[in-house]
C-alpha cells in the first residue's frame, strides 16, 4: 500500500464502510478481513485513478453497470491477499509426488492427467504441481499427456501467472532438483519457467464462487490452498463439494494445512500424510 496516501485516506463513516462490505459481499460472495484503514487507504487508491474526490462519488459507481463491475473486479484485486510460494507447502507436495507414483505405476495407469491450482494467485502454486507431475511422468510413464489449469478471482494474478517469470527471491524457494530441469534464468536476471512447463499449463480468470458453472472437470489432482479463507464456513463446504465433482474417481483434492472445515463427503477418504490435509474421491 502506497504509504504517501495515508495523509489523504478518507473518513469512511461506519455505514458507508458496511455498505460497501455487505455488497461486496453479495457481489463476490467472498469476506474481505481487511482493517478499516486498509479498506479506506484502497478505496483512496481508487478514487486517485478514477480522478474522485468524495467518498459518496465513488460509492455511487456501484450501479447496475458494466463499469461498476469491472470497479468491483479492480477493488477486489486490490484487496485480496495474493501471497504464495513455490512448493509453498513442501509437505502437500511430497504427499503429491507419492500419490502420483502410486497412481502410475498400480494398476492400469492413465493415458493422460489433468490438475487445477484453484486460487492460484501468481501462478508459483501451479508451476509446483506441473514439475511434479512432468517428474514422475518421466520416471515411470514418458508418453502421459498432462496439462494443468490456474484459477483466480484477479486478473493482475491471472496476467502475472502467465508471464511465468519471477525474481531471484522468488524462485529460490524452488527444490534443486527442479530448478536445475525447468527454470533458465534470463540475460535479465529473472528466472523463466520451462517451455516443457508453460505449453502445458494455462490460466482463467475464474470466481470459485461461480464454480458450479465452471466448464472445468475430470481432474486427477485439485490444489485448494489458503483460498477458502474468503468464504463463510457453509460457502467453503459449498465449494468443495463443487471440487470434488470436478474430481475423477481415485483422484485427490488438497486443501490447505488447517483448513479441513470439518467436512467429509461420502464419495472421499482421508489419505494420511502429516499435517496434509488430503483427500482421494472413492466414488461417483
Ligand atoms: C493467499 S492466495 C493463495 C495462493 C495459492 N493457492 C497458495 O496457497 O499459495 C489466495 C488467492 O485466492 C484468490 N481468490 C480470492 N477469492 C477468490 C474467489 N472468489 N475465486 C477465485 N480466487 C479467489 C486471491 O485473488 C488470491 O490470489
Amino acid at each position: 500500500m502506497n504509504t504517501a496516501l495515508a495523509t489523504r485516506v478518507p473518513e469512511l463513516r461506519r455505514g458507508e464502510l458496511d455498505l460497501l462490505m455487505q455488497r461486496l459481499h453479495t457481489h463476490a460472495g467472498i469476506r474481505i478481513d481487511s482493517t478499516e484503514n486498509v479498506v479506506a487507504a484502497t478505496i483512496q487508491e481508487r478514487m486517485t485513478c478514477l480522478g474522485l474526490r468524495e467518498v459518496d462519488e465513488y460509492l455511487s459507481t456501484f450501479d447496475e453497470s458494466i463499469s461498476a463491475r469491472a470497479e468491483w473486479l479492480a477493488l477486489l484485486d486490490l484487496l485480496t491477499v495474493k501471497e504464495t510460494r513455490f512448493f509453498r507447502q513442501p509437505d502437500a507436495f511430497k504427499c503429491m509426488a507419492t500419490f502420483l507414483d502410486e497412481l502410475l505405476t498400480a494398476g492400469p495407469a492413465p493415458s493422460e492427467l489433468s490438475f487445477w491450482s484453484a486460487g492460484c494467485s501468481h501462478g508459483q502454486e501451479l508451476y509446483s504441481m506441473a514439475m511434479v507431475v512432468e517428474s514422475a511422468a518421466s520416471r515411470s510413464k514418458p508418453w502421459l499427456q498432462w496439462h494443468g489449469i490456474g484459477t483466480d478471482i484477479s486478473f493482475n494474478a491471472v496476467n502475472r501467472a502467465r508471464q511465468a517469470s519471477y525474481p531471484e527471491r522468488e524462485a529460490r524457494f524452488i527444490p534443486g532438483e527442479y530448478r536445475e530441469r525447468f527454470v533458465r534464468t534470463g540475460d535479465n536476471g529473472r528466472c523463466e519457467i520451462g517451455a516443457d512447463i508453460t505449453g502445458r499449463t494455462h490460466f482463467f480468470h475464474s470466481n470459485l464462487m461461480h464454480v458450479d458453472s465452471a466448464p472445468f472437470a475430470d481432474f486427477s489432482i485439485i490444489f485448494c490452498q489458503n483460498t477458502l479463507i474468503y468464504f463463510a464456513r457453509e460457502r467453503q463446504r459449498w465449494i468443495i463439494d463443487q471440487l470434488v465433482k470436478r474430481l475423477r474417481v481415485g483422484g485427490m483434492l488438497i486443501l490447505g494445512a488447517g483448513e479441513d472445515v470439518s467436512w467429509l463427503a461420502k464419495n472421499v477418504r482421508r489419505y494420511q500424510w502429516p499435517g496434509v490435509c488430503a483427500y482421494v474421491k472413492t466414488g461417483g
